[in-house]
């Protein structure tokens, strides 16, 4: 009897560890719907600009030639003399001064014989890219003596120098006014060249000569690549981050970027030498420049068009801390604390106020509505928190409703990373911003990072991140999958913690693959085409599936991140009646996992987007656009227990209907 007992006890026992351990060999994440724990600001997830690797001139901003005004500092980049013309003319560059203040140099052309000709040739950037039965639109400055018979005669001719398109320019007066011609390309060209030849005897003076493609974002004139543009409304971003990023800083106070040298009539925004034109000395762009024609007026109106809160960071007052560390005198940080109370009247003031009336003669009555503004980019120490104090005191008591982003320094941790939060603690920061481009492993381990977070302090702005591993020579080679999955799998711990978190962005955005500086990116593109990475897939499977609720979602009563290599966190989207579950398998094999959806009646179709590779090392090229790319499973009509199959290496985006 006593054996028969023992035999019992020790059969159910064994039973009750059988069950056990197939509950944990189930591999189960339980989802609480009725458990919300934070609100998903609907800001969360946006992009990060910056004209860093042909970002703006040469790649977002349509301009088809390099150097229109001839302001860089070698006047002739990007122009040479034609060849093959009979060069019976000249070209002078007169600094026209005060004439212009603010764009002064021009080029006075003589042709020196009755027939002559006289030509020059824009090489564009790194080529001009045109597309078969493209209109395109050209435009210069121009004005000429009375007696001067000079016509002015425009080619668009291929690499081998065919001819694509023609259009002659006449009319010329005394006066300065600017002149237009189309024309249609025969062809598509990557390394298109840009002829204007003078012809007839006389002089002229010309400046702005410009080419835009007719196809821009929303046909608009001095507008924006629709395919770049197209890339970024696709993300539906919460924020627009402008214009970067060390740019913000300058090497040294006096080449910081000025917002106020952005707006207005294109051809007075005076160009300036672009930081990363010298900064990486393996990577140096001599012939990298700011023409500033995606100015802030355009930068407001793209974040409207494509429905993202603008979030312009301006300097405070600090070079870079990386090159001079110039600082402005505590007495003398007037201008720079205008400059910002000033953006803030353009972007939102009624058309009474100075700034207000700019922002409606250049096409814009209404306001834009601006909700955030970045004190300083990547600064650190003592010297910024004593500026950012005068900027908060300034700007709060004038705007008490934008939020200001302050910042955490270069890294995501140590002494100054330290220094700067317990400061900005102290004085009630709305939003930190944090850095941090490391390995794949550091976002792997750091899927936590915020789980203990102080809940009552500053917000988080993760205003710039981006997995850095292995690179081969392709330009498009640093962003891998194991990149982007690393990233997929740190985001989880940002969605899970989105009372803290408030933004994110990663960073940098745009490359162009023969002019860049710095990588990885997320948008790699040529002169006619773009590629979206993993990583832009990432980004994207988050900030379209973003909900308006965190849930728990926990395995083993904890939060997924990095048991077994697998991530997870969970939304509700309450306008639509959707649980979505993101769900990282950073192993090599695959796993079954059962998705316990408590709290609200499951109904309708599940489906599945993922994106996976087992190759970690793949990536996505200009030639081979979807190596890397998501794929939707329709997993049917599931009850509120699911079991689904999850791939090795990858990261899924699980939808599942729920009542309201
Ligand atoms: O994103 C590239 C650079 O990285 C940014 O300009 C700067 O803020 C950071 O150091």
């Amino acid at each position: 009897m006593k054996n028969m007992r023992f035999i019992n006890r020790t059969f159910y026992a064994l039973l009750f560890a059988v069950i056990i351990n197939y509950s944990f060999a189930q591999n189960i994440l339980k989802v609480e719907v009725n458990k919300p724990v934070a609100k998903v600001s609907p800001s969360m997830w946006g992009v990060f600009f910056e004209d860093i690797n042909f970002g703006a001139d040469g790649g977002l901003y349509a301009e088809l030639v390099k150097n229109r005004s001839f302001e860089f500092f070698d006047p002739l980049m990007g122009w040479s003399e034609m060849q093959g013309h009979d060069k019976k003319g000249k070209i002078l560059i007169v600094n026209v001064g005060s004439k212009s203040p603010q764009n002064t140099r021009i080029a006075n052309i003589t042709v020196d014989a009755e027939k002559g000709s006289y030509g020059i040739s824009n090489e564009g950037f790194r080529g001009i890219g045109v597309k078969k039965g493209g209109q395109y639109n050209f435009s210069i400055l121009a004005k000429k003596p009375a007696e001067s018979g000079i016509k002015i005669h425009v080619e668009l001719v291929n690499s081998k120098g065919v001819k694509l398109g023609e259009t002659t320019i006449d009319g010329f007066t005394e006066s300065w006014a600017k002149y237009k011609g189309s024309f249609t390309s025969s062809d598509t060209d990557a390394k298109a060249r840009l002829n204007v030849i003078f012809e007839g005897k006389g002089s002229i003076d010309v400046d702005m000569i410009s080419l835009f493609p007719n196809d821009t974002w929303k046909n608009r004139p001095n507008g924006l690549r629709t395919d770049l543009v197209q890339l970024l409304a696709d993300l539906k971003p919460g924020f627009l981050r402008f214009p970067g990023g060390c740019i913000v800083e300058g090497r040294e106070l006096d080449t910081r970027y000025q917002w106020k040298k952005t707006v207005g009539n294109i051809e007075n925004r005076t160009p300036a030498i672009n930081r990363w034109n010298t900064e990486f000395k393996h990577r140096a762009t001599s012939d990298y420049y700011q023409s500033f024609g995606l100015g802030f007026y355009e930068y407001f109106l793209l974040s409207e068009d494509i429905g993202a809160e603008a979030l312009p960071i301006l300097n405070c007052g600090m070079a870079c801390q990386y090159n001079t560390a110039e600082v402005a005198p505590m007495d003398a940080l007037d201008p720079y604390v205008q400059d910002a109370i000033d953006l803030i009247e353009f972007a939102n003031a009624d058309t009474s106020n100075k700034w207000g009336k700019l922002r409606a003669e250049m096409g814009h009555p209404a306001p834009f509505n601006l909700k955030f503004l970045g004190v300083g980019n990547e600064q650190w120490d003592e010297q910024y928190i004593e500026r950012y104090k005068v900027f908060a005191k300034a700007l709060k008591e004038k705007f008490p409703q934008v939020q200001l982003i302050s910042a955490a320094g270069p890294d995501p941790d140590g002494k100054r990373f330290d220094y700067a939060w317990r400061e900005l603690k102290t004085l009630n920061a709305d939003l930190i911003d944090e850095h941090y481009y490391r390995s794949p492993e550091w976002f792997f381990k750091n899927a936590n990072r915020y789980d203990n977070y102080d809940r009552k302090g500053p917000k988080v702005f993760a205003g710039e991140y981006a997995s850095h591993g292995k690179d081969t020579s392709d330009p498009e080679s640093k962003n891998t999958w194991l990149s982007a999955l690393s990233e997929a799998a740190f985001m989880t711990g940002l969605e899970r913690n989105a009372d803290v978190v408030k933004l994110a962005s990663y960073a940098p955005l745009l490359a162009h693959v023969e002019a860049w500086q710095w990588r990885p990116d997320m948008i790699w593109f040529d002169n006619l085409r773009a590629v979206a990475t993993p990583n832009y897939y990432v980004q994207k499977l988050y900030s379209t599936n973003k909900g308006t609720e965190v849930i728990p979602a926990l395995a083993d009563g904890k939060v997924l991140a990095g048991q077994d290599s697998t991530y997870a966190s969970a939304v509700v989207d309450k306008t639509k009646g959707e649980v979505i579950i993101k769900f990282v398998n950073a192993s090599s094999k695959p796993v079954d996992y059962t998705f316990k959806i408590n709290g609200k009646k499951v109904t309708g179709n599940t489906s599945m987007q993922v994106l996976s590779s087992t190759d970690l090392y793949k990536y996505n090229t200009l030639d081979d656009q979807q190596l890397i790319y998501p794929k939707e499973i329709k997993l049917g009509k599931s009850k509120n227990e699911l079991k689904v199959a999850i791939e090795p290496s990858s990261f899924n985006v699980i939808t599942i209907p729920t009542r309201i």
